[in-house]
């Protein structure tokens, strides 16, 4: 199950991949803006941080199918290693699906919000689909459920492509597409470190070491023979 930082930000990539077994970074148009940095610069640098191999996923701006495509293959000729370009759920768009996976161009189909956009995206050819999980919550929907829809929906008719849960707020939506048998997820640095961040740990840690300091005097095992 793949697990993917959703940010630009070079220090938090930075620390997430040196810590975490991480699969790739997303970007979008907005994330990439919050960094202020030009952006071709901006995707070299996260591609210096994570190697040629991690996926690094970039998003099209234009509104049809071939300012897309004309995006998606700059992209692709701009930026080493594995690219992928997403390419948001409108009819442009999995027009642009379609024309890409002629050309052998990987693409993530986004914004995506029901089952059968997802299915539309697979069946033109996306590699990726992104259900955006706390979007749909907050128009009353149900994200994990939608993912979990999706899941069968893929499973039941052979569909070879993978879902990249997105849009997340908190760990319970992570935990909950996990459960519904999501392919990876795409998170934001605080949520990925969130995911071990808990305070109990933390505490139990601390008596163990404790313990062990009181008897032996060291905060190492590596003891000398005597000890
Ligand atoms: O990768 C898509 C994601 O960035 C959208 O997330 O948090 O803006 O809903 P959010």
């Amino acid at each position: 199950m793949r697990l993917v930082i959703d940010s630009a930000n070079i220090e938090s990539i930075k620390k997430l991949v040196e810590y975490f077994p991480i699969d790739g970074v997303t970007t979008n148009p907005s994330i990439v803006v919050k960094e202020q940095k030009p952006f071709l610069p901006l995707l070299k640098e996260i591609r210096a941080v994570i190697g040629e191999e991690k996926e690094l996923f970039a998003q099209t701006i234009a509104g049809d199918a071939e300012g897309m495509g004309e995006e998606a293959r700059w992209l692709c000729e701009a930026v080493s290693g594995n690219v992928v370009v997403k390419i948001p759920v409108t009819m442009e768009g999995i027009k642009a699906i379609k024309m890409l996976k002629a050309e052998g161009i990987r693409t993530l189909a986004t914004t995506v919000y029901t089952p059968m956009n997802a299915y539309l995206a697979a069946k033109a050819g996306a590699d990726y689909v992104a259900p955006y999980v706390n979007r749909i919550d907050n128009l009353t929907g149900n994200g994990a459920k939608v993912v979990a829809e999706i899941t069968e929906i893929f499973s039941k008719h052979n569909l070879s492509c993978e879902i990249l849960a997105a849009s997340f707020k908190n760990v319970q939506q992570i935990h909950n597409v996990c459960l519904a048998g999501s392919h990876g997820i795409t998170a934001s640095p605080e949520l990925i470190e969130a995911l071990v961040n808990i305070p109990s740990i933390e505490d139990n840690v601390k008596a163990f070491r404790q313990d062990w300091m009181g008897q032996y005097g060291e905060g190492s095992l590596i003891l000398s023979e005597d000890k």
